[in-house]
């Protein structure tokens, strides 16, 4: 697969098929990633590789705190806690998209829950991967962090695997650390359901939408 191919043609993929992965596709996807770029080659990732009984396990206590009320704890704030234009439109975008394609209306608020606590069963994903920073680094490393994670997005799809990034699995990053032993030292930025895509379920039969480059950019000379 091109390169250009990988990047435009990647979605989050919101429903896997019950199609196990080879550990080895797995490994070989992020011996490819770690050759992405890092401010003087810090390699900030640290990723744990979660499938099986501790996947399942994960799932059933984030979905046990969310229908306990437990609000979430990320170890940082992803979003603003105002939100302003033109970001406010295209969140709002993005979650109509999302409903419509579900079709889910408005005012069906249980429905709308249930699907986002989907979340919380990585969208049925066979393995999620969790994405871990030493909390001694600077801001500058969240770069290469988000670097990574694309890497290893694009990388899948030379395998013909779909995945979709989630902050909402690093809403709860306590239970993550502990389940996974992994030090308080170590922040959480995210996860990633990692799978065989289900082609046929509407969820993965819809594209968000862009701005043009012309919206976006400025030339000068
Ligand atoms: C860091 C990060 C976290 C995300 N977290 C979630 C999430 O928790 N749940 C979800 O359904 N989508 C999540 N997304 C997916 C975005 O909604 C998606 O990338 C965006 O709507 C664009 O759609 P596309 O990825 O299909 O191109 C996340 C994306 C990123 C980059």
């Amino acid at each position: 697969m091109n390169v250009l191919e990988a990047i435009e043609g990647r979605i989050s993929t919101r429903a896997y098929l019950d199609r196990p992965m080879e550990k080895e596709t797995i490994r070989k996807i992020l011996d490819t990633a770690r050759w992405s770029p890092s401010g003087v080659n810090t390699q900030p990732w640290q990723v744990a590789v979660v499938q099986g009984e501790t996947l399942q396990q994960l799932s059933q206590t984030f979905l046990d705190r969310a229908r306990e009320g437990v609000k979430p704890n990320p170890d940082y704030d992803y979003y603003p806690g105002e939100w302003v234009q033109p970001y406010k439109d295209r969140r709002f975008q993005c979650g109509m998209d999302l409903y419509k394609a579900l079709a889910i209306g408005r005012e069906d608020q249980e429905k709308r829950r249930e699907a986002a606590l989907n979340n919380y069963r990585f969208f049925g994903a066979p393995a999620s991967l969790f994405f871990f920073m030493d909390k001694r680094l600077g801001t500058g490393s969240w770069l290469d962090m988000g670097m990574f994670i694309q890497s290893v997005m694009l990388a899948a799809r030379e395998y013909g695997l779909g995945s979709c990034p989630q902050a909402s699995t690093a809403h709860y990053p306590d239970v993550v650390r502990e389940a996974l032993g992994i030090s308080t030292e170590k922040l959480l930025i995210c996860g990633l359901a990692l799978g065989y895509a289900d082609q046929s379920h509407p969820l993965n039969q819809y594209r968000t939408v862009r701005e043009s480059v012309e919206a976006f950019s400025t030339w000068h000379n």
